[in-house]
Parts: structure tokens; C-alpha cells; sequence
């Protein structure tokens, strides 16, 4: 009977490199329970704060959080009867639909911007003292709510603002409408992309691409495009860079008067090579930049049409030199002047016969020839039991005094992965399991400087620690073998610490290992001292007894037999998983009395788990015991290490 429930129980995962190394249950205080499943949610945060901006049904919340617990305003914005009644009448949106989704919680200069979908009539209002909403129609600033939120929550929505005080609004497009990319609120002349640049376009992201001179500053827009008509055997989805100037001030008369005069758009592909399988559908993007620099990397998340993600990194320097370079599609003739969609101030010489061809250029030839190709060829070799539903990523300064991207990604079953990204491989560094229920992670948000990552389900939202050293365990082979770019073993006070802010790479002696799985820096010493024996725990139990030993799986990169001492012999687990357990073999039935040790080789070195002594007793005391506890006691006990 035991038998087959630790079938059930453990034979679950197998041993593989991509998949993470690590599996952390976090049952940390720092988290909020919604009193009903919110199903869509938007997030805004300030870096360098405490405070989480959620957005969801009728309701703003603002989340304060500190170590030991969330402290929470709820402000609820009701949608209008009128417009609730209308839509509630109407044959189109799900029911469930007709009510005001706070999509977009936004700050612009020192102004918070809040939209929401009032039931299909989108409206949009300022928080006033942190506390109060009021109409924002009065301000002046800012342009048609439905410009920048949907009417419905399930039409996605992209809003970005920038230092300037501008806000930046994409629409994705679904059944009458076309989908738009808005400049929407602030000083600036309010801005819009022409209906023929885009094709049902859906929105995965939006990001600021910085630069030394201010007005080279762009945007990037990340989208899909569907293409209605594609024949059943064609790919309907093409993923999309679409880019714009932030000093763009539109056009002239008569050409791109209200629109983007400097938006280009690229094909992105994701796929290995020029195979079949290729990941067409951007699902979301995030990209890490240096300050003031055009250098970084874009990560996407992408999917197949079975549903499968994988995530892409791209190289913005390629990106960049692609827009700056590429020839038009469609357009064969020399440019004269600047090139078209070059960011350049607006000055009192604008208007010449150059600038005239150029709009002209861009308003019919908006897409480049050259396609956008991951950085490595290929997708992130990434574990695949699980779909990712959200991306957010890091930059971190290792102690070599070299920049390391982390990428979390939260999935479907609710679950957050922690990879660091090198030039070499993905490694997922740790799987966090985070909430009671398994839903989908459905938003994220991080803060580098203060180091913290919001992660949001319908149920709850938590906070998780960046550099979470401590759990990596209290030697220096541990700490080195985490490659966590956040943590480094500190040799004087033997412990596992976070990298300290304005740490001194020449004076500090953390040290670290990233580049590859190799816990050589810890020297000799450390090495041999991982070889001590653990003492052994007793067990006793009726010589009739089927025993079944547990022992703790923590590295899943690591191989895990048992050896018994005084025999020149190994035993594979019987199951492994979550622990790697030893049974009955059909050789040794039942096992021997001994001493058995459980053994994990990982990066070439062999170190002791666990040991137990088995002892066979028939008097009447242990035979009871063993035939009602026996094995079951056994997996109680592996059942708390998993823990
Ligand atoms: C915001 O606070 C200021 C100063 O306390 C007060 O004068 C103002 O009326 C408040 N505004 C709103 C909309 O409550
Ligand atoms: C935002 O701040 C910038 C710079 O301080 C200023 O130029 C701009 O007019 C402000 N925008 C709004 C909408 O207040
Ligand atoms: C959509 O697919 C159809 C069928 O392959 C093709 O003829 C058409 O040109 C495509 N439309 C666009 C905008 O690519
Ligand atoms: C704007 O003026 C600068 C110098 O003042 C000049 O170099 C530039 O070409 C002008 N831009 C346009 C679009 O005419
Ligand atoms: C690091 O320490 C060295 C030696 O004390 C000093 O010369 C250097 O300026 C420090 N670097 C930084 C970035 O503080
Ligand atoms: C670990 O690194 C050391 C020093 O760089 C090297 O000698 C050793 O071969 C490496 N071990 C493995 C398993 O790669």
C-alpha cells in the first residue's frame, strides 16, 4: 500500500540541466489576499518605494508594503449607471464585462493618471493626495480616455510615460477596432499612428530606449500582427518592433498633420535557424538598458500556435543599427537629407522640399527589410513543463565588475523562475512556489535599486527579496553553486550575503562564481570539508518490514545514489523527485542492516546528504511500532524537509 502512494508522490520529476536547479516553497508574511479573484490587473510601481499601485475591478488599490505585512488603501471607482446599463443591453461583451477594469494607473511628472473601461465608455480621472480621484477632464492635458484604455479588460493595453511628461498609449486591436499607437497625455502635441500602419495589432509591451543626446530619445513598441485573411497551412502571427521619436511633433499640412512622423516597424523572428518552428505571437516584452545608453537587451515572450512560450533575447545595438540602416520596404531610391524617421528637433527651417519627401516616405514605406534576429539563434533553453504567463528582468553588477541579466518569470501554475542569462546559457537559477492556489501568474513588477519583485495572481499579490542569500545554505560550495549574481560568499564571516550597494571590486573579497557551475574558488579545503560524514540517524524497525529511507533532494542539478558502508556498492533511487528515495531492490530484499548514505555529485564533487543505521529488531515493542508507523513515519519525516 506505502508502495504505491510514494508512486504517486515522487515519481514525478527526472533529473535535466534547464530545469532549475533549486525548489523553494516561500511562505513569507509580506503578501495581500483580494476579497474576491480579480481577473484582470494593472500595476504600477515607483522604484524605490514601498508602495504597489494595483488596478482592478471597481477599484484602486494601494499596497504599502513592509517586511512583516501589506498595509492597504482601497479606493473604489464605480462605473457610470448609465454606461453600465448600455453596455449590460448590448449583445457583445460577456456580461461579466460591464463594469469599470482599472487598466491603466500611471504617473506623469507628479500627476497619477487613472483610466479605467466604465463598463465600454472608457473614462479617466487624477489622484488627488494619494487618496482622491477626481474627473480628469478638466486638466486640459490629457486626450480621449478611449484613446488610452480599452472599453473591455480583455483588449489589451499598453501605457508608458516618460520623464518628459508624456504618456504613451497602445490599444490592441479587437473585432471593430483597429488597434493605435497614441502619444495621449501631456504638453506635447498629442499624436497617433495611421490606421495602414498597423495590422490587428496586439500589444505586448512598450519601452523607453535612452540615449545620450535627449532627442534621440525612442520608444519602442512591442506587438503581433494578425493577419485575417492567411490561408489555414500560414502562420497568421508576425511579431512587430514598432518605434517612434519622443520629440516628434508630427507633421505638415497635408501629410502626417496628427501622426508620427519617425515610426518604423521591423519583423522580429524567434525560432531556431531557419526552421519550421518558429514563435510568431509576442505575448510580452521588457528590455534592460544602461542609463543614457543605446546598449542592452530586449527579452520577448513569444508562442507557438499549440500554445507553447519561449522567451528571445535580442541585442538593442542590433536593433538600432537595423532602423538606422535597413533599406524601406518598397522604397529603392537614395535618401536625400536625413534619413526618413530620423529623430531630429523641430526647427524654424522644418517644413523645406526634404522634410516634405520624407513624410511622404514614411507615411507608404513605415516597414524595414531587415528582420530582427535573436541574439544565440535560438530561444532560451529554458524547462518546458510549464507555460510562462509573465516577464520581468534585472541588471546586476557582479562582483567582477561585469553587468548580469536576471530574468523572472512567473507561470502558469503560479510559480516564479529565476534565470540568469549569460552569453553562454540560460540557468535557472531557483523555482519559487509562492501561493496556495496554482493560478496563473498574471503581473510583475520589479524594483532593482530597492530590491524587490511584486508578483500578482487574481487571488494574492507578494513581494519576493532580489537577494535571498541566505537560503542558498551556510557553506561556501553552496553559495558559489547558486550563481546568483545578487549573492557572494563572504570568506571572513562564512556566510552567503548580498552584494552590498557601492561595493569596492578592488578592496571587497566576496567572491562569486557565474560564468559556468564550478565551485573551484572555495578551494581545496572547502572541498574535502563537504566530505565529513553526517552521523547516523537510527532506525529500527521489524525484520519484516519493507523500509523505505528518504533523502532530500535540494539541488536538481546533482546526482543522488545511497551507498552502504563496508560493501563496494551503490543503489540508484528507487524514485526520485522531491527526494530521492531508498527501497527494496529485487537483489537486496529485504535491504541489509547498515549504515547507508545518501551521496549528491554535483560539479565533479561528491558530498554525504544523509545517513540512517537500519536495524532489523523483532522484539514486540519495535515490530508493533514498525508495522503501524514503519515506512509511513519515514515519509512524514521526507514530507517536512520538503518544506
Ligand atoms: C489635497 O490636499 C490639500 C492640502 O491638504 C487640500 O488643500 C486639497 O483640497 C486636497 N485636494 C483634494 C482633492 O482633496
Ligand atoms: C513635466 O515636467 C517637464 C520637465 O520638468 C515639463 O517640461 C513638462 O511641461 C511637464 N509636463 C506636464 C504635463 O506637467
Ligand atoms: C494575408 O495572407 C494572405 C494569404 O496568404 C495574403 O495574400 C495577404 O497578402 C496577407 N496580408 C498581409 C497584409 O500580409
Ligand atoms: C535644425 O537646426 C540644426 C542647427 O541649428 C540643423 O543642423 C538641423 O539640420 C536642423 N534640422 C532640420 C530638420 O532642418
Ligand atoms: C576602491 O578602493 C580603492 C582603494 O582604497 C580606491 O582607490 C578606489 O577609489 C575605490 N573605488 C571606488 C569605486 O570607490
Ligand atoms: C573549475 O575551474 C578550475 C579553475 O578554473 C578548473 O581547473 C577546473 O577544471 C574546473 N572544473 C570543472 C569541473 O569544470
Amino acid at each position: 500500500m506505502n508502495y504505491l502512494i510514494f508512486m504517486s508522490v515522487f515519481f514525478s520529476a527526472v533529473l535535466a540541466e534547464k530545469s532549475a536547479r533549486l525548489k523553494f516553497l516561500v511562505h513569507g508574511p509580506p503578501r495581500f489576499h483580494f476579497a474576491k479573484p480579480e481577473n484582470y490587473i494593472s500595476m504600477y510601481h515607483q522604484e524605490g518605494t514601498n508602495t504597489l499601485y494595483v488596478g482592478g475591478k471597481a477599484m484602486v488599490f494601494i499596497l504599502t508594503f513592509t517586511d512583516r505585512g501589506v498595509r492597504d488603501l482601497q479606493i473604489p471607482v464605480e462605473s457610470d449607471d448609465t454606461a453600465k446599463a448600455t453596455c449590460m443591453a448590448k449583445a457583445a461583451p460577456p456580461k461579466l464585462e460591464c463594469d469599470n477594469f482599472i487598466t491603466v494607473v500611471q504617473k506623469v511628472n507628479d500627476t497619477f493618471v487613472v483610466c479605467g473601461t466604465n463598463a465600454g465608455s472608457p473614462k479617466c480621472w487624477l489622484l488627488v493626495n494619494e487618496t482622491v480621484l477626481t474627473d480628469a477632464q478638466g486638466s486640459g492635458l490629457i486626450g480621449s480616455p478611449s484613446d488610452i484604455s480599452p472599453p473591455y479588460p480583455s483588449q489589451k493595453a499598453i501605457s508608458l510615460a516618460t520623464d518628459g511628461g508624456s504618456l504613451y498609449s497602445a490599444l490592441s486591436s479587437v473585432g471593430g477596432h483597429t488597434g493605435s499607437i497614441r502619444r495621449t497625455f501631456g504638453s506635447q502635441k498629442l499624436l497617433k499612428a495611421e490606421n495602414v500602419w498597423l495590422l490587428n495589432p496586439q500589444f505586448a509591451g512598450a519601452a523607453i530606449i535612452p540615449s545620450s543626446l535627449k532627442y534621440k530619445e525612442e520608444i519602442y513598441f512591442f506587438f503581433s500582427e494578425f493577419n485575417k485573411t492567411a490561408r489555414v497551412d500560414e502562420e497568421p502571427y508576425r511579431a512587430r518592433i514598432g518605434r517612434i521619436c519622443t520629440v516628434d511633433e508630427g507633421g505638415i499640412k497635408p501629410l502626417l498633420t496628427d501622426s508620427w512622423t519617425t515610426f518604423m516597424k521591423a519583423r522580429m523572428m524567434c525560432g531556431s535557424g531557419s526552421t519550421q518552428q518558429q514563435y510568431n505571437n509576442i505575448r510580452q516584452a521588457v528590455v534592460l538598458t544602461a542609463q543614457d545608453k543605446r546598449a542592452g537587451v530586449l527579452y520577448g515572450l513569444f508562442s507557438n500556435p499549440w500554445g507553447r512560450t519561449v522567451i528571445c533575447a535580442y541585442s538593442i545595438e542590433d536593433i538600432d543599427q537595423a532602423f538606422s540602416t535597413s533599406k524601406l520596404r518598397g522604397y529603392s531610391s537614395p535618401f536625400t537629407g536625413n534619413r526618413p524617421g530620423t529623430c531630429v528637433r523641430r526647427n524654424s527651417t522644418a517644413g523645406g522640399h526634404n522634410d516634405i519627401k520624407n513624410l511622404g516616405i514614411i507615411r507608404y514605406h513605415p516597414e524595414i527589410e531587415d528582420v530582427i534576429r535573436p541574439v544565440g539563434v535560438a530561444p532560451l533553453d529554458l524547462p518546458t513543463d510549464d507555460q510562462i504567463t509573465h516577464t520581468v528582468a534585472d541588471i546586476v553588477l557582479a562582483v567582477n565588475d561585469e553587468h548580469y541579466s536576471v530574468l523572472y518569470l512567473g507561470t502558469e501554475q503560479g510559480k516564479v523562475l529565476k534565470v540568469l542569462h549569460t552569453s553562454e546559457d540560460a540557468f535557472v537559477i531557483a523555482q519559487y512556489t509562492l501561493f496556495h492556489n496554482e493560478g496563473p501568474v498574471q503581473n510583475m513588477a520589479i524594483d532593482g535599486p530597492k530590491g524587490h519583485l511584486y508578483v500578482g495572481t487574481a487571488m494574492e499579490v507578494q513581494r519576493l527579496q532580489l537577494a535571498d542569500c541566505g537560503r542558498y545554505g551556510d557553506t561556501c560550495r553552496d553559495c558559489i553553486l547558486s550563481r546568483d549574481p545578487y549573492c557572494g560568499w563572504d570568506r571572513a564571516r562564512r556566510k552567503c550575503v548580498p552584494i552590498p550597494t557601492g561595493y569596492n571590486i578592488t578592496t571587497g573579497s566576496l567572491i562569486q562564481n557565474l560564468d559556468q557551475s564550478n565551485a573551484s574558488v572555495c578551494g581545496v579545503a572547502a572541498a574535502a570539508q563537504k566530505q565529513h560524514k553526517t552521523s547516523p540517524k537510527n532506525v529500527v524497525v521489524g525484520s519484516s518490514t519493507s523500509v523505505f529511507l528518504p533523502c532530500p533532494v535540494r539541488s536538481f542539478h546533482a546526482t543522488y545514489r545511497w551507498e552502504m558502508d563496508n560493501f563496494m556498492k551503490s543503489y540508484p533511487c528507487l524514485f526520485s523527485g522531491d527526494s530521492c528515495v531508498l527501497g527494496p531492490t529485487a537483489v537486496d530484499l529485504p535491504l541489509k542492516e547498515g549504515v547507508f548514505r545518501c551521496m549528491a555529485t554535483e560539479d565533479g564533487v561528491k558530498t554525504e546528504v544523509i545517513s540512517y543505521r537500519l536495524v532489523y529488531n523483532a522484539g514486540p515493542l519495535a515490530a508493533s511500532l514498525a508495522s503501524t508507523l514503519g515506512s509511513s513515519l519515514l515519509l512524514a519525516v521526507a514530507a517536512l524537509w520538503l518544506l
